[in-house]
């Protein structure tokens, strides 16, 4: 993370005020933010992404006391949960008061909610006094931002204002969660695991469309699930097997099928795929260093130009869920467990 002027944060804040939208960093994603509670400042946050209206945002908020305005009927496990995870990379969809507009929620009587540990994140709501609405800092359908310079050509002309925080040290969205019947039900996996949920709540359930596919007219329990996701332009194609050699083959073999192929993948298998472009997203033993580097890799191999872009599938447990769950979309679905 970089330092920034406080006087900066003031400003952007005064356009958060003033219902413009500003592009900020979190300790996950950069975000596209706005006043959460002016309807029209969140139906520009639509616009500037081209996203589906039924898709609904999340709500930053910097203070506890933010909560009490925005969310209701509040359980003691919902508590819990925040008191574990917040601030940090964690959202929980809570029942929303009235004073949500109904842009926010796509037109659900739910409001998802999180607490940013970013600094900067944390500021800028702060002085903005107002629970900021934002999702992920990319069109709709791409991969999301986690450096400026990766959405600032997107970007650039539906911005208010910038803060350049430099690089996203999570990498990946936040966890989304949802309490059931007393189960906490994971709707999006990211650096808070189900393993971490697990050491304080006694069920916890992955939703089946974390790595499954959503059927035309199935109904999801969060909307962003049905929409296609951090998709570069060249096709890609995932390919994980618990045996090395196994994979780093097929790979090859497939790759061989290309004039030009890009293949994404360890620090560790750099060297195993001869004459094709490579890009190494981190070491394996480091699931953390390949989620913050992640969706950097995938944009930069659209840089490539290539026919195909072939990438390493890593082991579903832990964070590995969550990396695996934006490679399966980031590949609209085509990967083979060989
Ligand atoms: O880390 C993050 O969560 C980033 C940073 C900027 O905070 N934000 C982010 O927002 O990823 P977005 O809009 O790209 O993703 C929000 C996800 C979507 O999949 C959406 O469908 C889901 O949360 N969601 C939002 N409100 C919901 C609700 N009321 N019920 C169920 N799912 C909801
Ligand atoms: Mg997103």
């Amino acid at each position: 993370m970089v330092n920034i002027d406080e006087q900066e944060i003031i400003n952007a804040a005064k356009v958060i005020k003033g219902g413009g939208l500003v592009l900020f960093p979190t300790e996950t994603v950069y975000g596209i933010g706005a006043n959460g509670l002016n309807e029209t400042a969140v139906k520009n946050i639509f616009k500037a992404k081209g996203r589906a209206s039924d898709n609904p945002l999340i709500l930053h908020i910097s203070h506890a006391d933010m909560l009490k305005d925005i969310a209701k009927d509040i359980s003691e496990l919902e508590y819990k949960l925040m008191d574990a995870f917040w601030p940090g990379p964690f959202t929980i969809v809570l029942n929303k008061t009235d004073i949500v507009p109904t842009v926010v929620t796509g037109g659900l009587d739910t409001v998802a909610v999180r607490m940013p540990r970013n600094k900067i994140a944390n500021r800028l709501i702060h002085y903005a006094g107002v629970p900021i609405a934002a999702p992920s800092a990319n069109i709709s359908g791409k991969p999301s931002g986690t450096c400026v310079e990766d959405v600032y050509d997107e970007l650039k002309n539906s911005m208010d204002y910038i803060i350049d925080g430099g690089k996203c040290e999570v990498g990946i969205e936040s966890t989304v969660v949802k309490v059931e019947n007393g189960s906490v039900r994971i709707l999006r996996p990211g650096r808070i695991t189900k393993e971490d949920i697990e050491s304080i709540v006694s069920s916890v359930i992955l939703d089946e469309h974390i790595l499954g596919e959503v059927k035309e007219n199935e109904k999801v329990l969060s909307p962003g699930m049905k929409y296609r996701h951090y998709a570069p332009k060249t096709k890609c194609i995932m390919i994980y097997s618990e045996n090395n050699e196994n994979m780093v083959n097929r790979i090859n073999e497939i790759a061989n099928e290309y004039s030009k192929a890009t293949v994404i993948c360890s620090r560790e298998n750099k060297d195993k795929y001869v004459g094709k472009e490579i890009l190494d997203y981190g070491s394996k033993t480091n699931l953390e260093e390949i989620s913050s580097n992640i969706f950097s890799m995938l944009r930069n191999a659209d840089k490539n130009e290539s026919d195909i872009i072939l990438i390493e599938g890593i082991e579903s447990k832990g964070i590995g869920l969550a990396i695996m769950n934006r490679l399966i979309r980031a590949c609209s679905h085509e990967f083979y467990i060989v």
